[in-house]
């Protein structure tokens, strides 16, 4: 019998598809800054914070910049990122995400949100999801960014639960490393090539049901 009580959902990517959103608004600012980058690259900003994503853009580009110019830059990536989901509703819940939520509930799991994102309540409540999460962890509360296990033990501990007895579904490598980092199980959201180190690697929601999550 699984001995799981909780899963923890990363935001962008998993529940809502809002990674193209930060992929749209990133890639405009490096068009002005006179530079552009692969989508293949952009695999290493999900899961990142903000800052620490305009720091690996501004390597790409091989542009210097100094405070307070990165924090303008990083503040105009974000009013643009805003303006995009500030027009989100519920039909933008990625295919299989609230029925996922609905079992968990109905079968008594606890329920997390581990966000890199200081965007996460705007978005939650946008689509309409809030109320199914008993804890939420986001960029607002966190110190110290995925890879590092932070906001996924953060999660547990708000929860009440062990980490053995969390899993994490997870769109980044960064967070698949976070996930395995705090000793929890982890489905990653992708492809495998892109997810090394997943238990499980399905290609959205819609492809989990509580018998996959029982045998994890
Ligand atoms: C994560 C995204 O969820 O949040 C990253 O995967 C993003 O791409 C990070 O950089 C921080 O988001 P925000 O909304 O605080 O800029
Ligand atoms: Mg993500």
């Amino acid at each position: 019998m699984s001995n799981i009580k909780a899963c923890i959902f990363d935001l962008d990517g998993v529940i809502v598809d809002t990674a193209v959103y930060h992929y749209k608004a990133w890639k405009r600012l490096a068009n002005e800054l006179g530079f552009d980058f692969t989508e293949e690259a952009n695999e290493k900003l999900k899961g990142i914070s903000r800052k620490e994503s305009l720091e690996l853009i501004l390597g790409w580009g091989g542009i210097e910049k100094q405070e307070p110019e990165r924090d303008n830059l990083a503040h105009r990536k974000n009013s643009w990122y805003v303006e995009m989901i500030s027009e989100m509703t519920p039909a933008e819940i990625l295919p299989g995400a609230k029925e996922f939520l609905s079992n968990l509930k109905e079968a008594g799991y606890l329920i997390a949100l581990g966000s890199a994102s200081k965007n996460a309540g705007i978005i939650l409540t946008k689509v309409g999801l809030n109320d199914y999460f008993d804890a939420i962890v986001d960029g607002n509360i966190i110190t110290a960014s995925k890879p590092d296990p932070q906001v996924f033990l953060k999660g547990a501990e708000m929860l009440g639960v062990d980490s053995s007895e969390c899993v994490v579904f997870e769109d980044a490598i960064a967070g698949v490393e976070a996930a395995k980092a705090g000793g929890m199980k982890v489905v990653g959201i992708g492809s495998s090539e892109n997810l090394p180190g997943a238990d499980l690697v399905i290609a959205g929601l819609h492809e989990m049901n509580m018998e996959q999550l029982e045998k994890l």
